[in-house]
């Protein structure tokens, strides 16, 4: 990585910057980036990425562009929603679009977003599909349940024991791509 910024890349398992799990990575983004890194979040409703399998994914030119986009980055934020006890299927979709030549040996910061209670099943379910693609998650991470009260106008967190979890969580990611790119 040497002299450049750390560059982070957010991705929601839901398709508007928006959505709930849209707003949890941008907010995670904003830390980061006061904290001397570049970002960027991919909005699926502007580049929307094929299902896996479908007619023409394999050349299709959003594919193109996320990989290369994979390819230039360090970290990444994952924020899915819990849908039936899992990670959404735009989510896991996402992730089947990266292989280990794009994210292999970088870390990872995961987030989750609850309409119930909160849990950490979609966070775990997250952790094992980056063991196949050799992605680094940091231990600390951040589900997020009764959504629909959690953010405030500005798209911050209410809640100031999330909102520290969520510095915790973004600074350790910062942290360990340092460690692991000297
Ligand atoms: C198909 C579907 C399944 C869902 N299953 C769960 C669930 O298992 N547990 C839960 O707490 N919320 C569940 N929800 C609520 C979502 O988790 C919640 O609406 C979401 O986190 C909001 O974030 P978003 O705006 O990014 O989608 C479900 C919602 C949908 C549409």
């Amino acid at each position: 990585m040497g002299e450049h910024a750390i560059k982070v890349l957010g991705l929601a398992g839901e398709y508007r910057s928006t959505s709930k799990s849209g707003m949890l990575v941008n907010a995670a983004l904003r830390i980061a980036q006061a904290n001397g890194a570049d970002v960027v979040f991919w909005d699926l409703a502007e580049k929307p990425l094929p299902l896996v399998g479908e007619e023409g994914c394999w050349a299709h030119p959003n594919v193109k562009e996320f990989q290369t986009l994979l390819v230039e980055c360090d970290a990444f934020f994952l924020s899915s929603p819990e849908y039936h006890g899992t990670m959404s299927g735009v989510m896991k979709n996402t992730l089947d679009w990266m292989y280990d030549k794009h994210v292999g040996g970088k870390v990872f910061g995961l987030m989750s977003t609850l309409g119930g209670v909160t849990n950490a099943n979609t966070l775990n379910h997250m952790r094992i599909t980056l063991r196949w693609l050799h992605g680094w998650p940091v231990p600390e991470q951040l589900a997020v349940g009764h959504v629909k009260e959690a953010f405030d106008e500005e798209g911050n967190l209410v809640d100031e024991s999330l909102q520290v979890r969520l510095g915790n969580l973004v600074e350790s990611v910062l942290s360990a791509t340092t460690k692991l790119s000297a």
